[in-house]
């Protein structure tokens, strides 16, 4: 029997890159966008066919997780076996700015997808996004399923809630309903406001326009991985006789500095060029930053409007529990993820 999944934020890097493994395991793939003034379905391109055709396996529906009426009447309608549940306002810093609507869409949006499936298909099987930002000051090192939870911004505090919430759901109605706390994951698909996407580009910029480009605190570390191997966890997870809690990562941290010391050697290797004359120094303020020794010119700056009212210093995954587990394990390194990501800025166009 084909099965039917639903996908909230499909139209986000892991949604888009979800619903593509989904429709080649043969689902019939839903997924719920919101209404926008512009095209936001440039991630599904490559998946998008007529929904005249007769094999058509994608779905999109209108609709928004924070809309409680919204999200009943989708799952009503599809009443799917597996929901993935990845809808949020993704941003920790535009968090500070929006603490009211973080928590409106990622804790109760959450809510609302548990409790519009308890009511309508109580034997799917529910994938709740949290996320490493959980662990906020993290109070050991490396995390694990075990590692209290300490968030640092409003985003990490509505995640809380949606992590506890879907717990709660299922120790207390029996839902299957589970947790994938996944480390930072990156890729071609990233949303360009994130570190590593704005780096790919701004990189690139700077090399085509001589256009510098400003970040924030660049000595935090995180435990990056390839977005595309993320999604294989979430359907892994889904798959097990019981549900259960993941983490999922690396085991792997590094700075934004290295990231972008990373992809300076990728630059020097495939641009033909000669990076040493790509230099850090220090500014007046004592802040370090990229200069062009051969033009003299600023190639990254640090802008204080980048930095966040609270910091998240040092992520870094045990994924342990989901090597034995789901037989999950990353394959993509971090000097491939780079690669990825600067191939795609060269040959494709913008991230
Ligand atoms: P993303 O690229 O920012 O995508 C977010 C998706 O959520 C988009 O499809 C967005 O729609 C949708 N969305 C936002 N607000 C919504 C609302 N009110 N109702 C319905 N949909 C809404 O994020 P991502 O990187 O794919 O991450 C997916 C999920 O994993 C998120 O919940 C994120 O918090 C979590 N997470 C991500 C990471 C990571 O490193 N990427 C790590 C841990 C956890 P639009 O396209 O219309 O904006
Ligand atoms: N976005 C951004 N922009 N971050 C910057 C900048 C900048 O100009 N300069 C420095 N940073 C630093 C941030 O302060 C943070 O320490 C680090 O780069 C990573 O920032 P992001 O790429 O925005 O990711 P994040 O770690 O805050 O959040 C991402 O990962 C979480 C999992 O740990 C998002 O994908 C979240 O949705 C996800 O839950």
């Amino acid at each position: 029997m084909i099965k039917i999944a639903l996908i909230s934020g499909i139209t986000g890097q892991d949604g888009s890159f979800l619903a593509e493994l989904l429709l080649s395991k043969g689902y019939d793939v839903h997924g719920i966008i919101r209404r926008a003034s512009t095209f936001n379905t440039q991630r599904l391109n490559n998946i998008y066919q007529d929904p005249h055709i007769p094999d058509h396996k994608l779905t999109l529906h209108y609709g928004d997780v924070s809309d409680p009426l919204s999200i009943d009447q989708i799952i009503q309608k599809v009443k799917p076996d597996e929901i993935y549940h990845l809808g949020a306002q993704s941003h920790v810093k535009v968090s500070f700015e929006l603490p009211a609507y973080t928590a409106q869409v990622d804790a109760f949006g959450t809510l609302n997808m548990l409790e519009a499936m308890r009511k309508h298909c109580p034997n799917a099987k529910f994938y709740n996004a949290a996320t490493s930002e959980l662990f906020g000051a993290a109070l050991e090192t490396p995390q694990t399923e075990t590692t209290p939870f300490n968030p640092r911004s409003p985003y990490g505090c509505a995640k809380l809630y949606a992590y506890t919430i879907t717990k709660i759901y299922r120790e207390a109605y029996g839902l299957f309903a589970v947790n994938g706390i996944l480390f930072n994951h990156e890729s071609e698909r990233r949303g360009s406001t994130f570190v590593t996407a704005k780096i790919v580009n701004g990189l690139h910029d700077y090399l085509t326009n001589r256009k510098p480009f400003y970040l924030g605190n660049v000595y935090a570390k995180r435990d990056w991985g390839y977005a595309k191997e993320y999604v294989e966890a979430m359907y892994l997870m889904l798959q097990q006789e019981k549900p259960e809690d993941f983490v999922i990562g690396t085991g792997e941290t590094h700075t934004i500095k290295e990231f972008i010391d990373e992809c300076l050697l990728y630059i020097k290797e495939n641009y033909r060029l000669d990076t040493p004359r790509f230099q850090w120094k220090k500014n007046e303020q004592g802040r370090e930053i990229l200069w062009d020794q051969l033009f003299n010119s600023l190639i990254i700056g640090i802008d204080e409007n980048y930095y966040r009212p609270a910091e998240v210093d040092l992520l870094l995954a045990d994924p342990t529990k989901a090597k034995e587990k789901l037989r999950w394990e990353p394959k993509i390194t971090f000097k491939e993820l780079v690669k990825i990501m600067m191939y795609y800025r060269l040959y494709n166009g913008k991230i």
